[in-house]
């Protein structure tokens, strides 16, 4: 192992931790950035969460390895417990997360630093995402998506896709 690079290959791993329910746009956005500051990138979809999803973690896994099959730097899991220690089984140096206004800063910021208490050795990266992205957020799209509008542009087509399925499913 390295202790540079913190991971055995010597590659620098980063994760890109969250509950991606759904993957929107801008977490493509994020990945595809964070893609370019690392040579991994472990999107790492949180399972047990308390909150009933709107997808299966299946699901999410499934659609998030879709999105990303082109990225080759990029792979996705799951995660659960603490993610400081998730993050060091991986040998990662970092944890990504995406901002898009001040609400972001004031919900990660405590996050970043409460992981930095428990692991200082671990950095967050915390990146602005593309700023036209910054009114799409999974809660919202959540929101449109259970009022009936239209997805188009917020998340991926294949995401898209698979949340229309699910609401004629649900007609
Ligand atoms: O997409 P989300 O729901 O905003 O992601 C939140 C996430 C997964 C980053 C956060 O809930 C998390 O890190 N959970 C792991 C539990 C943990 O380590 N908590 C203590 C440090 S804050």
């Amino acid at each position: 192992m390295s202790a540079a690079t913190g991971s055995r290959s010597g590659e620098r791993v980063a994760i890109c931790p969250g509950s991606f329910d759904p993957l929107t746009v801008g977490h493509v956005d994020l990945v595809r950035r964070a893609s370019q500051l690392f040579d991994r990138v472990v999107v790492s979809i949180l399972v047990n969460d308390q909150k009933t999803p709107l997808l299966p973690q299946a699901e999410r896994v499934e659609l998030a390895r879709a999105v990303f099959a082109e990225l080759t730097r990029v792979e996705v899991e799951t995660f659960d417990g603490l993610l400081v220690e998730y993050a060091s089984r991986r040998g990662a140096v970092a944890i990504v997360r995406g901002l898009r206004n001040a609400t972001d800063v004031e919900y990660e910021l405590p996050m970043t630093l409460m992981n930095r208490h428990l692991r200082p050795s671990l950095e967050t990266v915390l990146l602005p995402i593309a700023i036209e992205l910054g009114h799409v957020s999974s809660r919202l799209v959540k929101e449109v998506w259970r009022l009936g509008g239209d997805l188009r542009g917020l998340v991926p087509p294949l995401v898209e896709a698979r949340l229309r399925d699910r609401r004629l499913q649900r007609t």
